[in-house]
This record gives structure tokens, sequence and C-alpha cells, in this order.
């Protein structure tokens, strides 16, 4: 795919850290505020020290938009709910590669479905562990925070170390195929992990800040990403990423 012809890069609103007391409204103020997409954090008590919400409320805020729901699932059985993850209207779908159960077919299902399959890696997994489920991949989430919370800082070591070869174990054949960064991505993070090869920028606690106008930091973080990306093809072209091939292909 040609310099010119990857998608811009594209912001999913991650509602964790909004009000809880009413997910339809914050979801309402991401949509409005230029979202391009929604990122639903689903978490257990157990993958991770944190519980959130399920599919029932997933189903529930899907009548809200229909912008696509990123359902970033850090639950230990992904298998036991994916069926009901699809039902309640998920575009994409993301599993944790660390869990203790087959992730093959789960991704298999997900996909079987028309849904897009991914897989998330904690800041400690090494991406290489994607390596057997490539062909099913249409996203590969670089955690850069360690998963369960909102509002921490970014990982730069594992940003740098990961986001330039995570399109490697991106299927050949996707659809839509995209590097998701998830953790710490705000106003100061941006420009560096666009640079890195961020294609969707998951951001949670920046867009809720008190005092913060919402569409006014979704376009700066966005501004900031597109102008690293800009800035880092030759960068990563010298470091043999995706751009490489990418510039000899759009040179
Ligand atoms: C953390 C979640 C992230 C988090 C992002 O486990 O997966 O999606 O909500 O929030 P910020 O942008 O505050 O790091
Ligand atoms: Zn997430």
């Amino acid at each position: 795919m040609g310099l010119g012809e990857r998608p811009p890069i594209r912001l999913a609103a991650s509602i964790l850290d909004s009000n809880l007391a009413n997910l339809a409204q914050s979801v309402r103020r991401c949509v409005r505020a230029g979202a391009d997409r929604i990122h639903l954090d689903v978490m257990d008590g157990h993958f991770v020290p944190n519980l959130t919400f399920g599919p029932r409320t997933v189903r529930a805020l899907r009548a809200v938009t229909d912008l696509p729901f990123d359902a970033h699932l850090m639950i230990a059985n992904p298998s036991r709910f994916v069926e009901e993850f699809i039902a309640a209207g998920c575009d994409s779908i993301t599993i944790h590669v660390e869990v203790d159960e087959p992730v093959g077919p789960v991704l298999e299902r997900i996909r079987g479905a028309g849904r897009l399959a991914g897989l998330a890696v904690k800041p400690r997994t090494a991406l290489e562990v994607l390596d057997p489920y490539r062909p099913l991949l249409d996203v590969v989430m670089v955690m850069t925070v360690e998963p369960g919370f909102g509002g921490q800082q970014l990982m730069r070591d594992v940003a740098r170390q990961k986001l330039p070869r995570a399109a490697d174990y991106l299927a050949p054949d996707s659809a839509d195929p995209a590097v998701h960064v998830d953790g710490g991505v705000n106003r100061d993070t941006a420009e560096l992990v666009g640079r890195l090869g961020a294609d969707v920028l998951v951001v949670g606690s920046a867009l809720f800040a008190r005092g913060r106008v919402m569409a006014e930091e979704i376009a700066r973080i966005k501004g900031l990403a597109e102008a690293g990306r800009a800035a880092g093809i030759p960068a990563r072209a010298a470091a043999g990423g995706r751009a490489a091939v990418v510039g000899a292909e759009g040179s």
C-alpha cells in the first residue's frame, strides 16, 4: 500500500475514564467532538485488577451511534464471551495474546462473523508471539501502559521498540489493517506515536480531563500524530520498518 494510500490516523475514544454514571452521554460527547471510533475497555477483574462492563452495556451503547466500536477485551476467557460481543455490534474485537486459552479459534470466530479481529500485547510481551496468528490479524494493539487503568504515563521505550514493527504482524488480506496504540496517548505523546507508525490512537483520560474542550483536544492530538507520521517516514525507512517497503512502492 503506497504511502499516500494509508488511511489518515484515526482516534478511538476510550470511555473508561468518563462519567460512568452516564456512558451514553460520554459516547455522545465523543461523537460530537469528532472521535473516529469508540474504544470499549472490558475488564473482568481476573486478567487485569479492575472490573468494568460487559456485552449488555456494549449492546445498549450500540444504539447511541453508528461510529465503529472497538472492543478491547482484557478478560481471561475471551472464548466464553466473544459471541456476545459480536452480537452486541462490535466492529472490531481485540483479545490479549497472553490469555491462558487458544487465541486462534477466537480470532477465527471474530473474522467468521465479518468483524475485525485483533490481538493486544502487554508492554513486556514480545511482538514475536503474534507471528503464528498473522494471517488472522486486522488489528495489532500495542499496549503502552500495563492494562487495567486509564491515566497512566505512556512507556516511550515500549513505543519505540514495538510500534515501528507492529504492522509486520498484520494480515496481508485484511480489509482494514491497523496498528492501535493504547495507553497514555495525549498531546505530549501523539507526535512520537505518529512518527513510530501508529494508525489508530486510543485516547481516554486526555479527552475527559477537566477544563479541556474535547473537540479541540481530538483535533490537536490527531494533528500532532499526523505531523509525526509525515516526519517519521524517512526515519522508519532507515530502521527497515514498514515504511521501507511502502517507501519503495510509493517512490
Ligand atoms: C487501559 C485501557 C486503555 C485506557 C486508555 O487498560 O486499555 O484503553 O483506557 O486510557 P488513557 O488514554 O487514559 O491511557
Ligand atoms: Zn484499551
